[in-house]
């Protein structure tokens, strides 16, 4: 059996200072936020045991499954994999509305699991109390190294509940190349995968120390997420707070992210991605791409960002293309910004290089046009402010109300 801190914050942000410094500014920047939370279920039926689920009749009301009743423990250090597994088949495959039900101040250890869609039902998850990690590698041996909670096809699902998720991350950072050139580079799990799912609803959650990246959306059709604390320390590598790849329809509202990558990294053919009030710092930045890797063909269009707030952070807004790409970036808006310490603020660079072997200089590239920056503003580590780095295929707006001091 795995055994696991029984403190929930745990060390996985050095100190409760970064927290509750994220809390005051996520605070102050969403002064202005409405938030509103229609829940929608207007009937709910409370099902004590789990032998009564089957054959409820009316599709319009809410079963409700509590993952203890699936024999989970919640004590941080039995295994509750197949209570989870359980209690996702049974919710899964009912033909009403399911919720299921991790409750409050319990600590669920869950090992690698698929949560497989083309469910009957629609389903809610949630989480209040902890889901928490196996801290050892070694669990993942013969297992797909990419993930850990891997949502697959899933259509119509709901996650909430204002609870913890802990990747328990430690032991794979101090295992990564990046941390220690000694070590052999290997891939770490991303805490939270959705894969092909559509009208997906993620909020009202904390997402700690992931392995890897820490929530990603791959060829995803409607994502809403909002209300996100994403907190790694700063010199965790590959630490991604959120990655979209090949998704449409994603909208992200009211996040906080404090890590050591990307706070928000959009990669290719995604579209329609919308951000707002995002709060980033440290990390490094809120970045589109990289794009064009291998002579890859990307398409990335219709982004933008409304409102943040990034400091401490190693870039500010960024997009990098690789030389001998092809495709296109398009119509990308980064507006009212504030940026605090933030080294490099705005980047373009078409000739990223993230390789050991030198890139060849090379003629095809990631065309880039119809970008706008407005309204950018604050305080910047670096001296300058510029667009670096460009070829010439590329049209950007002449940067308005960049103002910093
Ligand atoms: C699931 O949600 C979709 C979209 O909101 C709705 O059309 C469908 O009827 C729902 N299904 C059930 C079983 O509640
Ligand atoms: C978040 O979840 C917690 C726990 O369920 C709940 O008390 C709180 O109201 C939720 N917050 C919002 C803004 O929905
Ligand atoms: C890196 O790993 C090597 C081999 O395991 C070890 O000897 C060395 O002390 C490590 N360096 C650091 C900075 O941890
Ligand atoms: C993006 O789309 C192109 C063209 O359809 C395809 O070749 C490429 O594999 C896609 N890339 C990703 C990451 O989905
Ligand atoms: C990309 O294309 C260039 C020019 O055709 C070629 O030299 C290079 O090997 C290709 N790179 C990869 C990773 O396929
Ligand atoms: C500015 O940001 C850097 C990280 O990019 C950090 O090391 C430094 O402490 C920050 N300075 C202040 C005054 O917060
Ligand atoms: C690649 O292009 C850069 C910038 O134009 C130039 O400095 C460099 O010498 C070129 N490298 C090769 C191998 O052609």
């Amino acid at each position: 059996m795995e055994k696991i801190r029984n403190s929930s914050t745990s060390n996985a942000y050095s100190s409760h200072s970064v927290y509750s410094f994220n809390y005051i500014i996520y605070s102050s920047i969403c002064l202005l936020l409405i938030i509103s939370n229609a829940n929608g279920f207007s009937h709910i039926i409370q099902l004590p045991t789990s032998g009564l689920f089957r054959n409820t009749p009316c599709p319009s009301k809410t079963v409700v499954f509590n993952i203890n009743d699936f024999g989970a423990k919640g004590d941080g250090f039995t295994d509750d994999t197949k209570a989870l597994e359980d209690v996702w088949k049974v919710a899964c495959s009912l033909s009403s509305r399911a919720k299921i039900v991790i409750p409050a101040g319990n600590y669920y250890l869950v090992r690698p699991i698929d949560f497989t869609g083309h469910c009957k039902s629609n389903v809610t998850l949630r989480i209040s109390g902890t889901i928490v990690s196996p801290r050892d590698p070694e669990i993942w041996e013969g297992l797909n190294i990419h993930r850990w909670l891997y949502f697959h096809g899933v259509k119509d699902l709901i996650i909430e509940g204002g609870g913890l998720i802990d990747g328990s991350g430690h032991e794979w950072w101090a295992r990564s190349c990046k941390m220690n050139t000694s070590n052999h580079c290997t891939h770490a799990p991303t805490a939270v995968t959705f894969h092909k799912c559509k009208n997906l609803k993620v909020r009202n959650l904390t997402i700690v120390s992931s392995p890897q990246m820490h929530m990603a959306f791959t060829a995803c059709v409607r994502v809403a997420a909002s209300r996100l604390s994403i907190l790694a320390p700063a010199d965790s590598p590959n630490t991604d707070g959120i990655h979209i790849s090949a998704s449409k329809h994603v909208s992200l509202k009211n996040i906080i992210i404090s890590t050591g990558d990307d706070c928000i990294s959009i990669v290719s053919n995604s579209s329609r991605i919308r951000m707002k009030n995002i709060v980033c710092g440290p990390g490094h930045g809120i970045s589109i791409g990289s794009l064009g890797k291998a002579n890859s063909s990307a398409a990335v269009q219709d982004v933008r960002l409304d409102g943040a707030y990034l400091f401490n952070t190693e870039n500010g807004l960024r997009i990098k293309t690789w030389q001998g790409g092809s495709g296109f970036a398009r119509k990308i808006t980064f507006q009212n910004v504030w940026m605090k310490n933030v080294s490099n603020p705005i980047i373009i660079d078409q000739y990223y290089c993230d390789s050991s072997v030198h890139c060849l200089n090379q003629t095809s590239s990631v065309s880039i046009d119809t970008v706008s920056f407005h309204h950018i503003r604050g305080t910047s580590a670096t001296e300058v402010i510029l667009l670096g780095s460009l070829r010439q295929k590329l049209r950007v707006d002449t940067p308005r109300s960049l103002h910093f001091i």
